[in-house]
């Protein structure tokens, strides 16, 4: 078994059951044209997130980490017409990117892109006291993902589900010793909520367009 067998099971199940309109290739198109890098969610995970955000019957749903609004555009399309998506992003490149492809896929309204920090922007939303989220997507800065996990309880209320993207890392996630500070980050998440009776979670290996990776997911008490 290879990569490349990975790649074409993900390309049969991608004809099959997703489908992807012009806006959400585009939105992949214009994150390639400016030269950002090639880590969105795939057309496969980003159909898995959107119907999670279903499930759980999400109205309002935090991103954590945006580069061109992929993933973006399938949360925004799984929440009702008066739900909305924030989502944070550092890069005023990316959240530009993004900003254009989630107009164009007729989600705009519904999408609000906080530029800076992350940390800085959780700090804002919690000092706002607006309603909880009903699903975190946590994608961003492997390094933080300690205090996003953090500000996700924190941000949410009994029910809300967390989704970690890229928790597994090519197996890295089992390596004690690792110096990788982005598998460090994870570790100390997984440390975290070992210790943390206010939530249920899971962790599941995935193999596809993207290589060999995992998500956790988490729901809160
Ligand atoms: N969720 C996106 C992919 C996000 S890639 C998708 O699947 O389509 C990770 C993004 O996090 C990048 O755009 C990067 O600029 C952003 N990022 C990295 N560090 C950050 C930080 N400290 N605060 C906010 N965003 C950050
Ligand atoms: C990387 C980050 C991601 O969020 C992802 O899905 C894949 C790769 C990275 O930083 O390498
Ligand atoms: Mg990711």
């Amino acid at each position: 078994m290879s990569e490349a067998t990975w790649a074409a099971v993900d390309e049969y199940v991608l004809s099959k059951l997703i489908r992807e309109d012009p806006s959400l290739a585009a939105a992949m198109d214009d994150r390639r044209a400016a030269d950002m890098p090639e880590i969105e969610v795939s057309p496969i995970e980003g159909m898995h997130l959107h119907l999670l955000a279903r499930m759980s019957g999400a109205k309002r749903v935090l991103e954590v980490g945006t580069l061109a609004g992929y993933s973006t555009i399938w949360l925004a399309r799984a929440v009702p017409d008066d739900g909305c998506v924030v989502t944070l992003e550092l890069d005023p490149k990316h959240a530009a990117v993004a900003r254009k492809n989630v107009d164009r896929a007729d989600v705009g309204d519904k999408v609000e892109i906080l530029e800076g920090q992350a940390l800085a922007s959780l700090e804002q939303l919690g000092a706002a006291g607006g309603e909880p989220f009903d699903f975190v997507f946590i994608d961003a800065d492997k390094e933080n993902n300690p205090p996003y996990f953090q500000w996700a309880m924190r941000l949410g209320r009994p029910g809300t589900v967390i989704v970690v993207d890229n928790v597994a890392r090519r197996g890295k996630l089992a390596d004690a010793s690792s110096d990788d500070p982005s598998v460090n980050g994870v570790r100390q998440m997984f440390d975290l909520i070992e210790n943390e009776p206010r939530v249920d979670a899971t962790a599941i290996q995935t193999v596809g367009a993207r290589g060999y990776d995992g998500f956790l997911i988490a729901i809160m008490r």
